[in-house]
């Protein structure tokens, strides 16, 4: 609510109207965590860098050195309101633009390759991820399998689509309750048009 009345409300409008498909509260999250969780902040599914921008400007307000690392299969997608034909060259303009380029390592590839994990793990060596944000297609698990143990204990988790009309939703929503019926993760709130919101408990 207090990031409502802010600055950061009105560049993060402008970040969502130009490349994002998340809500303004979900954007404002984001910020939110990448400012204030301790540990470096990992996402799948950037598409045109809404989500990834706002995540940089969050590591950049925080004052301290958090990496940002960000998973992008690429190809095109026709969105009614911000359509790309090349996504991933797409994502680096939009980074360009917003002035957050440096600040982001973005990895052109399947969340789930051996090539893509193998490339985070060396990233990542001796850190831990304070962030992690999937907005990619529905098997979450898939990704937790691979990148689980990178994970913080209390990582902040932010998974779109865990409501609302999108197809990938259903699968989802069951492998998120799943994996809160298992402890693995702790429900915080549902945000803006769907989008889950927890802490990840190490096994
Ligand atoms: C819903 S969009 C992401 C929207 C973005 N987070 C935003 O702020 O608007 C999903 C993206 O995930 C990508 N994607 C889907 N599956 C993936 C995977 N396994 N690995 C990497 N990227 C993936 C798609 O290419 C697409 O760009």
């Amino acid at each position: 609510m207090e990031y409502r009345h802010q600055e950061v409300r009105h560049r993060l409008e402008k970040v969502g109207r130009a490349a994002s498909m998340l809500h303004l509260d979900v954007l404002l999250l984001i910020y939110h965590f990448a400012r204030n969780a301790k540990g470096d902040v990992l996402e799948i599914g950037p598409y045109i860098g809404g989500s990834t921008i706002a995540a940089a400007f969050g590591v950049r307000e925080s004052g301290t050195h958090k990496k940002i690392i960000s998973i992008e299969i690429g190809g095109r997608l026709k969105h009614f309101r911000i359509p790309s034909k090349n996504i991933f060259k797409d994502l680096k303009r939009n980074l360009g633009r917003f002035g957050v380029t440096e600040d982001v390592t973005l990895i052109n590839g399947r969340s789930f390759d051996e090539t893509t994990t193998s490339g985070v793990r060396q990233i990542l060596a001796g850190r831990d991820v304070g962030l992690f944000i999937f907005d990619a297609d529905s098997d979450v698990g898939r990704d937790l399998d691979c990148y689980g143990d990178l994970l913080s204990n209390d990582c902040w988790v932010v998974i779109d689509d865990y409501c609302g009309p999108a197809m990938k939703a259903t699968p989802l929503r069951a492998q998120v309750d799943e994996l809160v019926s298992a402890g693995r993760l702790v429900p915080f709130g549902y945000y803006g048009w769907g989008t889950w919101v927890g802490q990840w408990q190490p096994k």
